[in-house]
């Protein structure tokens, strides 16, 4: 089909599981978006209560001319409601609306609505298709696209969940207007993410055009969305359910997950957590001499300059105290549940020669030491 009034496209090539992703200003509002999805008696969109203010009805309005009946859930709004209990309330809607298996679910949000959306759809009688419509920076660039779904447990980030891949990823560039700016920042994170592990061109573009991104300019978000998503395409493509490579796009995510769970979820954004665990994955790096000092100046400069934390927090202490308790062993005992560790061994990413990385193991006293170094 052609589609002229779309700037950008990217392909997640996944044989029979291959979708597009649509990448423009307007998209949410035109019926055209959605011509080809498949078709149903049925749509559930699947928001929260603060993009439903602001998105919901344009979405309903153009599902209607497509679907017979288009039905809506707002979930609680936070990272904090990422859990099984809020997940409940889709299929409690689905259910009560009688959606029968070929309904379509619409995942209208950040990256809490997608993966919980994307799990829904997983789940609901064995599978039922869904559409990843992303209104954060975040989501555009990373979470609506590669088909992981999730919850959190409180002992660990994205714990409970499957690899479940939409059928179509809109990403309209105007939602991201109305962000607020830190998560904008948070979003910024994951872009600068991609540098490091896969594209250094990227990352000098990315520090140019900076300013740019921040001040929200059209073309240039639009460039970064596509090319974080051609990044994340080729990857995913190569390796789906992250047997090996995939793991290298969870750069800064083994250190991040500790913050993001240590502190309680919501406390810290995602990205701000991955960005701040960047700094701490680029310190490991060159302590084990994969890249210079300058490089970990360089990666935290541009983190820093993009509004990210990239001093780490001092997590609190567990209750009762442990014997020998210290911050980085709190680190530690949350990363020892990364799912990236094999048998209790944490294997984290590691940059370097920069624009590749790989995930090896590190010893704790290293580990210790990175910790030490960027806590305040
Ligand atoms: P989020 O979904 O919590 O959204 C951030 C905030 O922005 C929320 O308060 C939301 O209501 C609000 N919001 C969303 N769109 C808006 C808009 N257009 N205007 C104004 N406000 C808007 O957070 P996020 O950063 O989008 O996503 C983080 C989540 O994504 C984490 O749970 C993380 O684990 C997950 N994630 C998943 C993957 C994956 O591959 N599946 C990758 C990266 C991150
Ligand atoms: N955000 C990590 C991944 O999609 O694999």
């Amino acid at each position: 089909m052609s589609v002229p009034f779309v700037n950008e496209q990217v392909l997640i090539n996944l044989a029979e599981r291959s979708y597009p992703i649509w990448i423009a200003g307007g998209l949410l509002a035109d019926a055209r978006t959605y011509l080809e999805l498949p078709s149903a008696a049925a749509a559930m969109v699947v928001t929260n209560t603060t993009v439903a203010l602001l998105y919901q009805d344009r979405l309903v309005a153009a599902l209607r001319g497509r679907y017979q009946h288009v039905y809506s859930v707002a979930l609680p709004d936070g990272e904090e409601h990422k859990t099984w209990q809020t997940l409940n309330l889709v299929f409690d809607a689905l259910l009560r609306n009688a959606c029968d298996r070929r309904t379509v679910l619409f995942a209208l949000g950040g990256g809490v609505v997608g993966d919980m959306t994307g799990f829904a759809a997983a789940c609901y009688m064995r599978g039922v298709p869904f559409v990843q419509v992303p209104t954060t920076l975040l989501a555009q660039v990373d979470s609506s696209v590669g088909g992981k779904t999730a919850v959190n447990h409180p002992l660990g980030k994205n714990m409970i969940g499957a690899f479940y891949q939409p059928v179509k990823v809109i990403c309209d560039l105007d939602t991201l207007s109305s962000l607020p700016a830190r998560e904008m920042s948070a979003g910024l994170a994951e872009v600068i993410k991609y540098g490091p592990i896969a594209d250094m061109a990227f990352f000098d573009w990315t520090e140019a055009n900076l300013d740019a991104l921040l001040a929200r300019d059209r073309r240039t978000l639009a460039f970064a969305v596509r090319r974080s998503c051609e990044i994340k395409a080729s990857i995913v493509g190569q390796d789906e359910r992250e047997a090996g490579l995939r793991e290298i796009l969870n750069f800064g995510h083994t250190f991040g997950h500790a913050i993001e769970a240590g502190l309680g979820y919501g406390q810290w954004l995602h990205g701000e957590a991955v960005a701040c665990g960047m700094v701490m994955a680029a310190h490991l790096s060159c302590r084990l001499g994969r890249v210079d000092g300058a490089f970990v100046d360089r990666l935290t400069r541009l983190l820093r300059r993009a509004g990210l934390p990239v001093v780490g927090p001092v997590l609190p202490a567990p209750q009762p105290a442990l014997p020998g308790d210290d911050n980085a062993s709190r680190y530690l005992q949350r990363m020892r549940t990364d799912k990236k560790a094999h048998a209790g061994e944490i294997r984290f990413v590691v940059t370097g020669p920069p624009g590749t990385a790989h995930v090896q193991a590190a010893p704790d006293a290293m580990v210790r030491q990175v910790i030490d170094t960027v806590c305040g």
